[in-house]
């Protein structure tokens, strides 16, 4: 099942778009003209990632410098994460499938 999430053209734009999906807040971004969506929920104390800085792929999260990578989900500086007393259980965030028709970007459910 497909369920829309916004148009291409609105994400290329803002860089990255915040909405929720299924109660959850999910966070969508472009990396390399794709579009591509993680829970918007820090995975160490569970702060929306959406206010942190966004680059190539990577957002951080403002509140303590984790990074994540949009496209795995996984964290990519594990040294902050031991740092931050992380357990190596919580270094993937979850990520979700996307399509992409005629300039919409849908959420595959
Ligand atoms: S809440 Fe995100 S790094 Fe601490």
């Amino acid at each position: 099942m497909l369920q829309y999430a916004c148009d291409l053209s609105t994400l290329q734009s803002k860089n990255k778009v915040r909405l929720m999906i299924n109660n959850r807040p999910v966070l969508l971004v472009i990396s390399d003209g794709l579009p591509f969506a993680i829970a918007d929920k820090c995975p160490h104390q569970g702060y929306s990632l959406f206010t942190g800085k966004y680059d190539n792929g990577i957002i951080a999260c403002k509140e303590h410098g984790l990074q994540i990578d949009v496209r795995t989900g996984k964290i990519v500086n594990p040294l902050k994460a031991a740092a931050l007393r992380m357990d190596e259980s919580e270094h993937t965030i979850k990520t979700y499938e996307l399509f992409v028709e005629n300039d919409k970007v849908y959420f595959v459910l």
